[in-house]
């Protein structure tokens, strides 16, 4: 293989005519060639085409999509950066390898593939189609998170690059433009714009959701089964379940706030009063024409796709400007330390939307986070303006987010040792946490982990969050029915444990109302009771009846007029934007169906429901309610399932974005700023920055996600990766 590099120089001896692209999207088509040929192979998307018996689904709709790119000079220095791969001649066509996998699949291995893969393996390239078979026997013989953590990581990892190859589909026609030097953005804007180098709009607001999988037209069957029916006999909480003491409400605000950074559908203006669902109104998707024959139509996300804090500083430029105080780089937060609120009592964030005390607490105190970075910068580097104290905390605060989430609310939501250290690995690498402060990144993503990669990966497809990836993140179930407020004013009990003064139900603190009453209790109250209750758990019969009569809110935070049962229209949301049922979702992502509704759970109660719902056919089953249905890994809050699609983009999320590889170094993050995100491990460590009283007197647990009266984690003289799971 011979490596190229990127050269605007006529007099560079580089072959320049035959490697440089014309415009973004031709510098997109080059990097798809370039893995294309890398792996000796062309790029396959899976597609859904159950048949119409609907026995099982067919994967003849498999097809390959080749892509092809315009070469032409690149015009930039900064590009000599970036390096561009060239494969030698593959000493076989990619006909003839896929003509022996199709033969070596289907005469020899097939025996041991589930039915349903045949067709999706023998396109597959001979490399991958060896990983998916080391993967599928796992899945037969052995489930994967019983094995020790080190087969178990080199499971998660074969698993991931499958996932990359096969379930990452581009939808529309990347936005495309003059290209600019990275240089001059070396901070995240406004809209999220230059969040890649090779694709100026990836992943900005307004552009469209990738796809995980191929959507699957659902027309014909909207109301089938009815989705009240769905909600009411499956969804509708009948006995509050939580999750003991692996997650506190803390936890579930998280990542709302999280969703909150991240996704939210367009909705048109006009009023839907021709859905199908008649006893209440409510917005229709908008769907926009991509222009393109695969995926026809596609929804546009109005944040960022990007983990770029949209939460607080919003994702456009005026939402920005209404959360700035435009002196020393800060944001605007009042004395008591919770949001301000504008002259019609919204709360001044960058995201209010159908949010609730919880996440408006989350909102404080990453507010006072990025004031706190704007102080300690102007004290380093006084020369610095407004303007460059905001945006280098932004970065700085982004990445103190993403790493919370990464290696402290994931590793509770998944608590085993194999997922801990999975996600230390995507951080902090292999070589852990102690050799990367002293040695710099060091390696591949493996070894040096995914956070200061030398250059952004998105694998041949730009970067996006994904309509899948939306849907398996429906986890209203974590919200209880009401609050248990803590009196913080007498000394606590029992591993900390203040004692419970009164019971405020859920709706007192949604919407305006939710601030007025969160303004009553304070920061500190809101905060450790939320510390001190478990949330909901994400499974049957546990969706929250309150949000089955909810106030919806427009983008700017104003109420709705009509009432929505918000469980009916997520079953209803996930057909109509094409996303495939549950069983359909598992074969698409390599995961062996289930056959008869026993595969799926071993409660014979839900199976009694299932049965009169869907009746025999577990085709029909929507995928929210597999997800709630299906039997959890020791130690998962969620299904195996969903955690297939967080494998994907949780990785993504970081790998593909320059301000966690390329650009995160002190240059643009500055040394102090630089030094802020390597120290912060944990929610805590931000808690005890700001409220250093809370974590003394009212936190046990060692995680600030887990129910606070729990005992800490006990030391483990194993070393982690030597562990086996309990
Ligand atoms: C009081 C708290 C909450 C309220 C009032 C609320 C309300 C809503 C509403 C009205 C929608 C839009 C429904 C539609 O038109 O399709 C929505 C969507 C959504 N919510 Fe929540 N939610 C809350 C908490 C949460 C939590 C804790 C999560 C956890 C992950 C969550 C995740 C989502 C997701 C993934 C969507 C789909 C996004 C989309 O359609 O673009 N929400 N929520």
């Amino acid at each position: 293989m011979t490596e190229r590099i990127w050269t605007s120089d006529p007099n560079k001896p580089n072959p320049k005519e035959e490697c440089s692209p014309q415009s973004a999207e031709d510098f997109t088509g080059i990097q798809d060639v370039h893995r294309d040929s890398l792996h000796g192979r062309a790029r396959v998307s899976l597609a859904p085409a159950r048949s119409q018996e609907g026995a099982r689904m067919n994967l003849a709709g498999t097809r390959l999509r080749a892509m092809f790119a315009k070469r032409t000079p690149l015009p930039c220095d900064w590009q000599r950066e970036y390096v561009y791969k060239e494969s030698k001649k593959p000493r076989f066509s990619r006909k003839a390898m896929t003509f022996i996998t199709k033969i070596l699949f289907n005469n020899i291995l097939g025996r041991f593939i589930h039915d349903d893969f045949h067709e999706a393996v023998s396109s597959m390239t001979i490399t991958d189609a060896f990983l998916f078979l080391m993967v599928h026997w796992v899945d037969k013989v052995e489930k994967w998170h019983r094995l020790p953590v080190i087969l178990g990581l080199i499971y998660l990892a074969v698993r991931r690059r499958l996932h990359q190859h096969y379930n990452l589909i581009s939808v529309g026609k990347s936005p495309s433009g003059v290209r600019v030097n990275p240089g001059d953005y070396k901070y995240r804007t406004a809209d999220g714009s230059y969040g890649d180098p090779f694709n100026e709009g990836a992943g900005s607001q307004g552009t469209f959701f990738g796809r995980n999988i191929m959507p699957v037209d659902q027309t014909d069957k909207l109301k089938k089964p009815d989705p009240m029916v769905v909600a009411t006999k499956l969804l509708t909480r009948t006995q509050y379940k939580d999750t003991g003491k692996q997650l506190n409400m803390i936890a579930a605000s998280w990542i709302q706030f999280m969703i909150h950074d991240w996704v939210e559908l367009i909705a048109p203006k006009e009023v839907a009063n021709k859905c199908p669902l008649t006893s209440f109104k409510f917005y229709p998707t908008k769907e926009f024409s991509t222009g393109f024959d695969d995926v026809k139509t596609g929804a546009k996300n109005i944040r960022t796709h990007w983990w770029d804090g949209s939460v607080i500083y919003g994702s456009d430029k005026e939402r920005l400007q209404k959360v700035r105080t435009l002196v020393d780089g800060k944001l605007k937060i009042s004395e008591d330390g919770l949001l301000q609120q504008d002259e019609d009592g919204i709360p001044i964030s960058g995201d209010i939307k159908n949010s609730w005390a919880g996440v408006s607490t989350l909102q404080d105190l990453f507010i006072k986070e990025h004031n706190a970075i704007c102080d300690a910068l102007k004290k380093e580097y006084p020369a610095l303006n407004d303007e460059e104290l905001y945006r280098h905390a932004r970065l700085i605060t982004s990445a103190v987010i993403a790493k919370i989430h990464t290696i402290d609310w994931t590793v509770e939501l998944l608590k085993t040792d194999m997922l801990l250290a999975g996600m230390r690995i995507n951080w902090y690498g292999f070589l852990g946490k102690k050799f990367k402060d002293t040695f710099g990144h060091v390696g591949g993503s493996t070894l040096g982990g995914l956070v200061g990669l030398k250059k952004p990966i998105n694998h041949g497809v730009p970067y996006t969050l994904t309509e899948e990836f939306t849907s398996v993140y429906r986890m209203h179930q974590l919200l209880p029915d009401s609050m248990h407020l803590r009196n913080i004013n007498v000394t606590p009990g029992l591993n900390k444990s203040p004692p419970l003064l009164e019971e405020v139900p859920m709706p007192d603190l949604i919407g305006h109302k939710g601030e007025k009453t969160l303004s009553q209790i304070g920061f500190t109250r809101q905060f450790v009771s939320m510390g001190h209750q478990a949330c909901g758990a994400l499974e049957l019969c546990n969706y929250p009846s309150w949000l089955q009569d909810l106030v919806a809110q427009d983008v700017d935070g104003k109420d709705r007029p009509d009432h929505v049962d918000l469980a009916a229209l997520e079953v209803y949301r996930d057909r109509e934007r094409k996303v495939a049922r549950y069983n359909q979702f598992r074969r698409n992502l390599l995961l062996i169906p289930i056959s008869k509704w026993e595969d799926l759970t071993e409660d014979k109660e839900a199976i009694e429901v299932l049965k009169e719902v869907y009746g025999d056919d577990v085709e029909e089953l929507d995928l929210m309610v597999g997800l709630m249905a299906e039997k959890k890994i020791k130690g998962f809050a969620i299904s195996e399932t969903s955690f297939i699609v967080f494998l994907l983009m949780a990785s993504r999320r970081l790998e593909a974005d320059r301000f966690f590889t390329s650009d995160f170094n002190e240059e643009a993050y500055t040394k102090k700023g630089f030094e802020w995100v390597n120290t912060t491990e944990s929610l805590k460590d931000v808690l005890n920055r700001h409220y250093p009283e809370i974590s003394k007197k009212w936190i046990n647990s060692t995680s600030a996600f887990s129910v606070w009266d729990s005992p800490p984690n006990a030391p483990n003289p194993i070393p982690l990766y030597l562990r086996f799971p309990s």
